[in-house]
């Protein structure tokens, strides 16, 4: 009993001694507070900063970075060189630590290109002849939409406007009408299974306005928030008879036909003439039947 109540005040002691060598040698790692927001495609920067040795000497450093989820190895460095033996092969070819970093006390990691699949906790660890101190970043995953396409459908007196984009996470859609009146939209969310945004890591989006109206001014908006993100598309359509609109796509059809008539009549003569040539030179080739249809050529004239 009473060794053991012993062994438990040198434990103690032990873990105070630890704890006040670390505070006194000021060993520590820092990491970005708040989520690094990481860009589809595009390259992300996890930092982490630690009390370098003081010479710039990294034979007793050792640096991991791992996901908090599953412990996965994202990237490790030690014996004075990066390895990657262990790495997780979700992130071969695609993580970067700088050595000459490294000396300077900085151990931020390098992803590029992101994926939908790397959002989450990463845990830096580091440990030289200082101490040894971690520290947890969260990386969040975003798409920036991209250009809404639009589909205009006239179905008798309705008119469907129709927005499609791709991007992540869910945005927040709007239809307004000239005084900024909120209109009712229908607005579908897909992606390709395997959790949100699928294994592409993108929704699909397909917004659409319906409007028995003639004479139409709406504005589409799209806001992805993660990534501040705000598209506003204007659209302006009118039609029927009394609209200039259609004026000028009737004009323009009307002299297209024309045109059109008249590039039919210009190939109706070419070929006849071609013929007529060609009529002429078999005529020249056979001997027999040559009279015959010379005579049907004069004819003709
Ligand atoms: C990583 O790059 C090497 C060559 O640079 C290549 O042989 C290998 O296939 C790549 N691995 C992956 C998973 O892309
Ligand atoms: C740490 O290294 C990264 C490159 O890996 C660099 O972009 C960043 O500016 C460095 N941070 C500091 C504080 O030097
Ligand atoms: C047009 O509307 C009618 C009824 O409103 C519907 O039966 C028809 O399928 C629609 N056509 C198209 C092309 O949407
Ligand atoms: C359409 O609405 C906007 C305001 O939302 C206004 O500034 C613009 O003048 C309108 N255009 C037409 C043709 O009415
Ligand atoms: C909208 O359409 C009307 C009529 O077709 C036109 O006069 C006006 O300039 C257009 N406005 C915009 C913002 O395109």
């Amino acid at each position: 009993m009473k060794l053991n109540h012993a062994s438990t005040e040198m434990d103690c002691f032990i873990l105070l001694l630890a704890f006040l060598t670390a505070i006194c040698a000021g060993f520590k790692v820092s990491v970005p507070a708040g989520p690094l927001v990481a860009v589809r495609g595009q390259p992300v920067l996890l930092g982490c900063e630690f009390t370098p040795y003081s010479t710039p000497d990294l034979s007793s450093l050792v640096v991991t970075w791992q996901r908090v989820e599953d412990s996965r190895i994202i990237h490790s460095f030690y014996y004075e060189r990066n390895q990657l033996d262990l790495q997780s092969s979700d992130y071969r070819n695609r993580t970067t630590i700088l050595v000459s970093e490294l000396r300077k006390g900085n151990a931020t990691l390098r992803i590029d290109p992101v994926g939908p699949r790397d959002a989450g906790g990463y845990l830096c660890t580091v440990s030289n002849e200082k101490g040894t101190d971690k520290g947890q970043v969260r990386l969040e995953y975003g798409a920036f939409y991209t250009e809404p396409r639009l589909s205009v459908n006239m179905n008798g007196s309705t008119v469907t406007l129709l927005y499609e984009a791709e991007g992540f996470p869910k945005p927040e859609v709007g239809w307004f009408g000239e005084d900024g009146e909120v209109l009712g939209h229908h607005t579908e969310l897909t992606d390709d299974a395997d959790g949100p945004g699928g294994t592409v890591g993108l929704y699909y989006l397909k917004s659409s306005h319906v409007s028995q109206s003639s004479s139409l001014n709406v504005t589409f908006t799209l806001k992805n928030q993660l990534l501040d993100q705000n598209l506003l598309k204007p659209v302006n359509i009118t039609y029927g008879r009394q609209s200039h609109v259609c004026g000028a796509n009737a004009t323009i059809l009307i002299v297209l036909s024309v045109l059109c008539v008249l590039l039919i009549l210009c190939v109706i003569v070419l070929l006849i003439k071609i013929r007529r040539t060609s009529c002429r030179r078999s005529l020249m080739l056979t001997n027999g039947a040559a009279s015959r249809m010379n005579g049907h050529e004069m004819l003709r004239r």
